[in-house]
C-alpha cells in the first residue's frame, strides 16, 4: 500500500445521510447545495471531512444502496456538477470529501442487470452470479429465482432487489461458479475501477465502501477479496495515490492486509462496540462493562500494528441513535472517548446535538427500524425545523414531533449544550500531537464492572492520560499522578497519597 494521505492523520469525520439533511427546493428531501450551504457549520464543530451515503440514480429501495448508474448522480439530491461543487467548496474550506461505493451489488433496475437476465449471452451475462439452473439455488446465499427466461437462479447480496455481482469465488466447486480471474469478474471488477476513477476525477477524496469484505463468494477467511482489494488499491496508488479507502467491514486486520487505510468497528460482528454504547447497560450509561470491548480492541490494534486506522462512529444509518441510550453528561462523556481515541472519529449528523431516535415510523425507502435514526436535521425551531421549506406532507421522513426536540441554533447557544462539548473537544484533539490519529495508545483501566476505562495517547514528547468514569462510586489509581489537566467534566481528580481518586461521573485528559 502507498503512503497513507497526510490529511487522514487529522481528520475527523461527519457522516451526512444526504436525504435528511438540508433541502433547499422545498421538495422536502435534502440535496448537494444543501450540504454545501452546511459545510461550515461542520467544520465550527471540528469535523475536516464528510462521507456521504450513496447519492447515485437509483429507485431508492434501500436508500441509494441499490444503485441503478454509477455514473450519475440521483437528479433529486441534484447533478454531478453540483455534487463537485459540493468537493470543490469542500476543498476551498480545507475539507475532504468521500462518497458511498456500493461494489457489492446493484439494484435489479441497473441495465447491467436487465441484460444479465436475459437468456442469450451478451456482455453482462457475467456481471451477476447465476447458477446454471432455475432449480439450483446457491448454496448458503439468498437468490432471485424464475423473474426471467434465463434459465439459472441469481444469488442476492442483502434485499431481494440487491443481485450480487460477480467477483468469482475463492475456491469455486460447482460448474457456474466462476474463478476470480476469469473474464466476467475481471469484467465487473474493471468498471468498479472505472467507477472509482471517474468521481476521483471529478474530486471526490476516497470512497467509503459497502459491505466491503463480502465481494468474493466461498471465502471464509476472505483471502480472496483481500486480494481483490490490494490489487484495486496498486491500481489506485498508480493513477490516484491520495484516494482514500475506508471499509465496511469490521475485521480490521483483514480490511487493513487488502489496502483499506481504515475500518469501522461496527454494531454487528464480533466488535463488542454495542458494550458501550447501545445494549441493556452500556458502559458510557454508567452501568455496564467496558473489558470485552477492549480486549477486542486491543486484538485489532495489535494486528492492524499502526498500518492502517480504526474508526469508531457515534452511530451511522444504521444503528439506533446514540440517545436511545446515553443522554446528558453521559453523552459528553462518550464523545469524549470517541474524540480521544485513535484513528478517525466519526460523528453521524444529529448526534452531536442528540437528536432522538424517532419511533414508530413507517419505514422508508427499505429502513424499516433504522428509519427512526433517518429523520430530517433539526436546525432551528422554524418551518420542518429548518431542513425544508416544503409542506410538511412532502417531507421525506417526519420531523421528531417532540416539542422538546433539540435544535443546533439552540444547542449553538447554549454553553453547556452536547454540541459546545465537543466542540471544544474537537479543538484539544487538533491542538495535541498526541491525540493524532495514529499516535500511539495504551490501555491502563479497562473498564470492567465498576471501574473507568483509562488510557494513555502519545507522540513525540507529549503523553495524556484520557480517564472516564461514567459509575457511580470513585476509583482510586494507586500508581498514577496527574501533572497538567487539559480537560476535565464532572469533579476534578485528586493526587492524595492513597493514589490518585477518580470521582464518580467524571472524566479528564492530563498530561503526565
Ligand atoms: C450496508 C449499508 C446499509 C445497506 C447495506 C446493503 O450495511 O450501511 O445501509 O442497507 O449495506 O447495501
Amino acid at each position: 500500500m502507498g503512503k497513507r494521505p497526510e490529511w487522514l492523520e487529522t481528520a475527523v469525520f461527519y457522516e451526512i445521510y444526504p436525504q435528511s439533511f438540508k433541502d433547499t427546493d422545498g421538495d422536502g428531501i435534502g440535496n448537494f447545495k444543501g450540504i454545501t450551504e452546511k459545510l461550515s457549520y461542520i467544520k465550527e464543530l471540528g469535523c475536516n471531512a464528510i462521507w456521504m451515503n450513496p447519492c447515485f440514480e437509483s429507485p431508492f429501495g434501500d436508500a441509494g444502496y441499490d444503485v441503478a448508474d454509477y455514473y450519475k448522480a440521483a437528479p433529486r439530491y441534484g447533478s454531478n456538477e453540483d455534487l463537485e461543487e459540493l468537493f470543490a467548496e469542500a476543498h476551498k474550506l480545507g475539507m475532504h470529501v468521500l462518497l458511498d461505493l456500493v461494489p457489492g451489488h446493484t439494484s435489479w433496475d441497473h441495465p447491467w442487470f436487465k441484460e444479465s437476465q436475459k437468456a442469450e449471452k451478451n456482455e453482462f451475462t457475467d456481471r451477476y452470479i447465476w447458477t446454471d439452473s432455475i432449480w439450483e439455488s446457491p448454496e448458503g446465499y439468498a437468490s432471485l429465482r424464475g423473474i426471467s427466461d434465463r434459465d439459472g437462479s441469481c444469488l442476492v447480496n442483502f434485499f431481494t432487489h440487491q443481485p450480487a455481482l460477480n467477483y468469482g469465488f475463492y475456491k469455486p466447486d460447482r460448474p457456474w461458479q466462476q474463478a476470480m480471474d476469469a473474464e466476467g469478474p475481471m469484467a465487473t471488477r474493471n468498471e468498479m475501477k472505472k467507477i472509482m476513477s471517474y468521481w476521483l476525477s471529478k474530486g471526490c477524496d476516497g470512497f467509503r465502501v459497502d459491505m466491503a469484505g463480502s465481494l468474493v463468494k466461498n471465502d471464509d477467511e476472505g483471502k480472496g477479496t483481500i486480494a481483490l482489494w490490494q490489487d484495486i488499491r496498486s491500481f489506485l496508488d498508480k493513477e490516484f495515490p491520495e484516494a482514500v479507502l475506508v471499509s465496511e467491514w469490521g475485521e480490521p486486520d483483514k480490511s487493513i492486509e487488502g489496502g483499506f487505510h481504515m475500518d469501522f468497528l461496527l454494531h454487528f460482528g464480533p466488535s463488542h462496540y454495542n458494550d458501550l454504547f447501545r445494549c441493556d447497560r452500556p458502559f458510557f450509561a454508567g452501568k455496564g462493562d467496558a473489558s470485552e470491548f477492549v480486549a477486542k480492541y486491543l486484538d485489532s490494534y495489535n494486528k492492524a500494528d499502526g498500518r492502517g486506522l480504526i474508526c469508531i462512529p457515534s452511530g451511522n444509518h444504521d444503528m439506533d441513535r446514540l440517545a436511545k441510550y446515553i443522554k446528558g453528561d453521559d453523552a459528553k462523556m462518550a464523545f469524549a472517548f470517541l474524540l480521544s481515541m485513535p484513528g478517525a472519529p466519526y460523528i453521524y449528523y444529529g448526534d452531536e446535538i442528540g437528536m432522538r431516535y424517532v419511533e414508530g415510523l413507517t419505514s422508508k425507502e427499505g429502513g424499516y427500524n433504522r428509519t427512526g435514526s433517518r429523520s430530517p436535521m433539526q436546525w432551528n425551531r422554524s418551518k420542518n425545523a429548518g431542513f425544508s421549506e416544503g409542506d410538511k406532507a412532502d417531507l421525506y421522513i417526519p420531523i421528531d414531533p417532540d416539542e422538546n426536540r433539540p435544535t443546533v441554533e439552540e444547542s449553538m447557544a447554549d454553553e453547556a449544550s452536547l454540541l459546545n462539548e465537543i466542540r471544544r473537544l474537537t479543538a484539544i484533539r487538533s491542538a495535541h500531537k498526541a491525540f493524532r490519529n495514529s499516535a500511539g495508545m495504551e490501555f491502563v483501566c479497562d473498564g470492567a464492572q465498576g471501574k473507568p476505562l483509562a488510557y494513555i495517547r502519545s507522540a513525540e514528547n507529549e503523553k495524556i492520560l484520557v480517564v472516564l468514569n461514567p459509575a457511580d462510586s470513585d476509583h482510586v489509581f494507586n500508581d498514577i499522578r496527574v501533572k497538567e489537566l487539559i480537560y476535565v467534566l464532572g469533579e476534578k481528580p485528586e493526587n492524595k497519597e492513597s493514589g490518585l481518586v477518580v470521582k464518580a461521573k467524571s472524566m479528564f485528559f492530563s498530561k503526565i
